[in-house]
């Protein structure tokens, strides 16, 4: 069942044992965020509400860079503060082919891993956490069809990428991963990251499907061993799934109405959450990708259906999950034929209205990350979703406002 219990911290009763013991110890500069029932808290207990980003691409930028130092990466975090953002979603794999982190199954590459500690400790220094996924469902810096390709050339009988949830070498592949990567002491900080604060949480997998199986079961059966597993390394930080939010056969009435064009995704958003070692639930959201070409696509509809969307899974996540959620995704592409900036400006301020409010209820919605920003010069990276926030002020302006509500509204609770 879902869990009514707070997920303390080990180092918490660490920190009580030494205390009675009369130890001395310092605390970190940044605390840990925890949850209690629905909500994400800081150390002290205070509410923890945020607005935040994504930089999928700074494993690979601070690798290619002749040094960490020289990348674009602190700029990125500068600009971001300069918005009131506080909260980083960056991926903590690269797996195969170039400036790949694991170049083979557990043969890692120890410049790309300090590339990733440079990232670590440059949130650290700046001042931000981060939500860090540990592998793609999606071909982007490797992901599971690399995966799948490592076990084939390893004799595995494998047909398609979703093995990747089922075929038992391939699951040791990825727990030996999310060891190797948990267990890793950041040179820069000295600092393992399994008991560092910077890192808000860990998510599985980024925006998982499987269409071998559409009725989720597979797919949950997946988070249920690798969340298990995870927290046996690591009990310190928040443990997310990375998904979408689409619907599954645990709730049929919803799927028509949530998953549009009837996606049937191999995801069941419910029974996923459902698993007691993922501490809150995670959602994207794409109208402009999902909802039926034509008039469908209008504004107004796409604004609708996020607010729709947005209040439907933050509803079962209070009220049947009891976990807080996290809109780990949303973004409009400048590649629609439809894009302006204000249709831009006013998709992100209709997305933080609709986040305010719903955070305004219980505190359980903890805070929502676009996606995604770049610095200046970065312009081979973007998808079409990129903002690189000093070229756009007024979306910039449009953020600062939102980072400086949640901030207001959590010093309210
Ligand atoms: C490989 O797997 C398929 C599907 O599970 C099965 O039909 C086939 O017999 C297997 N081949 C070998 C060599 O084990
Ligand atoms: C969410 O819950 C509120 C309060 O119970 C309700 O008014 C609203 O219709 C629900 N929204 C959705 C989309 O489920």
């Amino acid at each position: 069942m879902a869990g009514h219990m707070s997920v303390l911290p080990y180092r918490c009763y660490l920190l009580a044992l030494l205390a009675i013991a009369g130890a001395v110890f310092t605390t970190p500069a940044t605390a840990f965020v925890w949850r209690k029932g629905n909500q994400l808290l800081r150390d002290d207990g205070s509410v923890f509400l945020f607005n935040g980003f994504n930089a999928y691409w700074m494993i690979v930028e601070a690798a290619a860079s002749p040094s960490p130092e020289a990348s674009r990466v602190s700029t990125a975090f500068r600009e971001a503060a300069a918005a009131g953002l506080s909260v980083c979603r960056t991926m903590a794999f690269n797996d195969g082919g170039e400036l790949a982190l694991q170049q083979s199954p557990g043969v890692y590459n120890e410049n790309v891993f300090k590339a990733l500690d440079f990232v670590v400790s440059e949130a650290k220094n700046q001042g931000f956490h981060l939500i860090m996924p540990l592998v793609n469902n999606w071909n982007a810096l490797g992901g599971r069809a690399q995966y799948v390709k490592w076990a084939r050339a390893a004799g595995e009988n494998v047909s398609t990428d979703d093995d990747f949830y089922t075929n038992p070498t391939i699951k040791q592949y990825y727990k030996n991963h999310v060891l190797k990567v948990l267990t890793r002491v950041n040179t820069y900080t000295n600092v393992a990251y399994r008991d560092d604060p910077t890192i808000m949480a860990w998510q599985l997998i980024n925006e998982p499907r499987c269409f071998a199986d559409i009725s989720g079961r597979t797919l949950t059966a997946w988070v249920q061993e690798m969340a298990a597993y995870t927290k046996s390394v690591d009990k310190n930080h928040l443990l997310g799934t990375g998904m979408e939010g689409f619907y599954g056969s645990s709730t049929p009435d919803k799927i028509q109405r949530y998953n549009p064009v009837a996606y049937q995704a191999g995801t069941d958003f419910i029974t996923a959450h459902q698993v007691n070692e993922i501490d809150f639930t995670s959602v994207h959201i794409y109208p402009d990708k999902w909802l039926p070409q034509g008039p469908q696509q209008s504004e107004e509809n796409q604004i609708a259906f996020m607010r729709q969307y947005l209040w439907s899974h933050s509803n079962d996540s209070m009220k049947v999950l009891q976990k807080p959620m996290v809109v780990g995704e949303f973004g409009n592409n400048r590649m629609n034929p439809d894009f302006s900036e204000q249709l831009r400006n006013n998709y992100y301020s209709a997305v933080y209205d609709t986040i305010y409010r719903i955070a305004s209820v219980s505190y359980s919605l903890g805070g929502g990350m676009f996606w995604q920003l770049f610095p200046e010069g970065m312009e081979n990276y973007d998808d079409g979703f990129g903002i690189v926030l000093p070229q756009n002020p007024s979306v910039a302006a449009i953020m600062k406002k939102h980072s400086d509500d949640m901030r207001a509204l959590a010093g309210r609770a």
